[in-house]
């Protein structure tokens, strides 16, 4: 049975030289594809830039942008059964990549963007696990994602507590179910955090 995992940020390119980003460091991704293998799944990671080892047993597709991300989760979802998008993918991208380096000068103080494809909501599986890194109303936005992107269930954190969000080994999460129920998890390690999403997402095959 196969699992697409969403990893790490994407790059939004400006220019050849600089991006629009975000300071996801992929962890939490990788600890789930570690998860997944070890319970038996054949497992896809579809990462953005990042500087973490391939867990051993998974299939790694490296990409940059949310459009690669998008055309590299399209290719794979066909056959899948689970689909977890852990990815801080950037909503916008800027209207138009110049082919130089802009300089200074010539630049103006308007950066056109443009709106990226939503990946977990466009992508069809039959099991489908989003994450909302949120700074306030966790569980209502919690409960509208997991909605409107067609989720059994999505992982929410307040990532203004300590130990939660980006770059930290630790996350204090809650599962919040389309059926509007909420599990509040205490603070543990994201390799717990992992293996808790894999089995509760097992519950859910038929
Ligand atoms: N996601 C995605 N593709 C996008 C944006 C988000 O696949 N273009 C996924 C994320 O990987 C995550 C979930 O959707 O699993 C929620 O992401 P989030 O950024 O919290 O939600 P948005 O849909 O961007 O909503 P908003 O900007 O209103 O908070």
């Amino acid at each position: 049975m196969k699992v697409v995992i969403t990893a790490g940020p994407t790059r939004e390119y400006i220019d050849p030289v600089r991006f629009l980003s975000n300071p996801s460091t992929g962890k939490m991704g990788f600890a789930i594809a570690e998860a997944a293998v070890k319970a038996g799944y054949e497992v896809v990671l579809v990462a953005g830039p990042v500087s973490l080892p391939t867990p051993r047993g998974v299939r790694r597709i490296d990409v940059v942008s949310a459009r690669d991300m998008y055309r590299a989760v399209q290719r794979e979802i066909k056959d899948a059964t689970i689909f977890i998008a852990s990815a801080a993918v950037a909503d916008w991208r800027p209207k138009y990549c110049a082919k130089h380096k802009l300089k200074k000068g010539g630049m103006c103080n308007i950066l056109e963007l443009t709106r990226n494809p939503d990946i977990l909501k466009s992508v069809k599986a039959p099991i489908k696990i989003g994450f909302a890194a949120e700074t306030n109303d966790v569980l209502a936005e919690g409960r509208r994602k997991c909605r409107e992107k067609r989720l059994k269930f999505i992982v929410v954190n307040d990532v203004t507590k300590r130990g939660s969000g980006f770059a930290v080994d630790t996350n204090e999460v809650s599962f919040v179910y389309a059926s509007g129920e909420v599990k509040a998890f205490a603070c543990m390690s994201k390799r717990k955090v992992a293996a808790t999403i894999i089995s509760a997402a097992a519950k859910f095959i038929a």
